[in-house]
C-alpha cells in the first residue's frame, strides 16, 4: 500500500516598490528591494508526496487539469538544485497540482506566487516528515528565493523586504525576505490595479535582464541609488507621506525600464500605451491632487498604487479613462494581502 499525503498552500504574486535588478552568487540580489504582497493573483499549489517510493522526484505535474511536461522539469531542475539544504529531496516522489487564480495569458509573472507556493508545500512537507523546522516563513522564503528571486516576497503579509540595507537598526539579510511592519495607517489598505497594456510574451526573460546588469554602466551607481531609495521609501511609509512614496516608486520603476534601455544589448519592453497611461496617471493627479501612483515590472504593464480609501474616484477614472486604452479593456484591480496560506 502506497503511504501518500497531501499538502496545499496558496501564494500570492507581488509588486515590487523597490525593484530587485541584478544578481550575484547563490541567487543573491545585488541591492535591497520591498514589495507589497498582492491578495487576488495568487497561485494554489498541492502536492501529494511519498517517501522512499521507486521514484524519486517529480512523478507528475498538472497545470490547471492538464499535465505539463515544460513546467515538471523546471521543478525537477529546482529540487536537484536544492539536494544540499533540502536533503528530503532525494527521497521524495512528488505529484503536483497547480492552478493561478489570475488568467494565464494576462502577462502578470506567476513564478513569484508559483513558486512560494509550492515552496511552502515543501517546507510542510518537511515539517511533517523530519520535523524541527525552526522559522518556517523563513524557510520558505529562502527556498522560494532559490526558486525565483522576487518570490521570497510573495510568503509575508502586507510588505516584505528582502537584501541586505544599510540601516543599522533594520534586520536584513541577502538570504530571504522578512515581514516590513512599520508602516502608517494610510499604507493598511492599498490597491493595485493592473492595466493590461499588453499580454503577449515578454521579449526578454528577467534572468536575462538580471545577468545584463553584470556589465552594465550605471551598474555601481545603479546600487547606490537603490540603497537611497529603500532608505527613502521605508521612511515615507512609515510617517504616512504618500507624496514621497510616490515620488521614489515612479523613480523606481522609471529606471528599471532605464536600464533595460540602456544595457547592451538594450531592450524596450513599455509600449506607446504604457507611455501614453503615464501621462494621463500624471495629468490626473495633478488636476485633484489624489494619491495615485503608477510602478512597472519588467513588462509593458502599469501597475496604479493607491490607498484604499480613494478608490471610488481613483476607479471611475481607470474606468472611462485608462481602461479603454488597455488590451481588450482589461484590468485587474487587486489589493493588499495576506501571504501564502495553508489550504490543507
Ligand atoms: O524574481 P525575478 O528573477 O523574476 O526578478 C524580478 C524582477 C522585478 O520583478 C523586475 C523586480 C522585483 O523586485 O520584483
Amino acid at each position: 500500500m502506497p503511504n501518500t499525503s497531501t499538502v496545499s498552500f496558496s501564494s500570492p504574486s507581488n509588486i515590487a516598490f523597490i525593484k530587485y535588478w541584478g544578481k550575484f552568487g547563490r541567487q543573491l540580489p545585488m541591492n535591497p528591494s520591498i514589495s507589497m504582497t498582492l491578495s487576488n493573483c495568487v497561485s494554489k499549489c498541492s502536492v501529494e508526496f511519498e517517501l522512499d517510493s521507486n521514484h524519486i522526484g517529480i512523478s507528475s505535474f498538472e497545470f490547471e487539469g492538464v499535465e505539463n511536461q515544460a513546467f515538471r522539469a523546471r521543478l525537477e531542475k529546482f529540487l536537484v538544485s536544492i539536494c544540499d539544504i533540502y536533503p528530503l529531496a532525494n527521497k521524495l516522489s512528488l505529484k503536483i497540482k497547480s492552478e493561478n487564480t489570475f488568467p494565464h495569458s494576462a502577462g502578470i509573472a506567476s513564478s513569484a506566487s508559483a513558486m512560494s507556493a509550492f515552496c511552502a508545500c515543501l517546507v510542510e512537507i518537511e515539517q511533517r516528515v523530519v520535523g524541527g523546522v525552526e522559522n518556517i516563513d523563513q524557510r520558505i522564503s529562502m527556498l522560494s528565493r532559490l526558486a525565483s528571486g522576487s518570490a521570497c516576497r510573495s510568503v509575508f503579509s502586507h510588505y516584505a523586504y528582502w537584501g541586505e540595507s544599510r540601516l543599522a537598526q533594520l534586520k536584513s539579510s541577502n538570504e530571504y525576505a522578512l515581514e516590513f511592519h512599520d508602516f502608517h495607517d494610510s499604507f493598511k489598505e492599498v490597491m493595485d490595479s493592473i492595466l493590461i497594456v499588453s499580454s503577449e510574451e515578454k521579449s526578454v526573460s528577467s534572468s536575462q535582464g538580471h545577468i545584463l546588469m553584470n556589465g552594465h554602466p550605471f551598474k555601481d551607481a545603479r546600487i547606490e541609488q537603490a540603497h537611497e531609495n529603500f532608505t527613502s521609501i521605508m521612511s515615507a511609509m512609515k510617517t504616512g507621506d504618500w507624496d514621497h512614496f510616490g515620488e521614489v516608486l515612479e523613480n523606481e520603476a522609471l529606471t528599471l525600464h532605464a536600464l533595460m534601455m540602456s544595457s547592451y544589448p538594450s531592450f524596450i519592453l513599455l509600449k506607446p500605451n504604457s507611455l501614453l497611461i503615464i501621462e494621463k496617471v500624471r495629468a490626473y493627479r495633478e488636476l485633484t491632487s489624489d494619491p495615485l501612483y503608477f510602478t512597472i515590472d519588467a513588462g509593458p504593464n502599469i501597475h496604479l498604487i493607491y490607498p484604499a480609501s480613494h478608490a471610488k474616484s481613483i476607479k471611475d477614472f481607470i474606468n472611462t479613462e485608462l481602461s479603454p486604452i488597455c488590451d481588450q479593456g482589461r484590468v485587474i484591480h487587486d489589493s493588499i494581502g495576506p501571504g501564502k496560506i495553508q489550504l490543507q
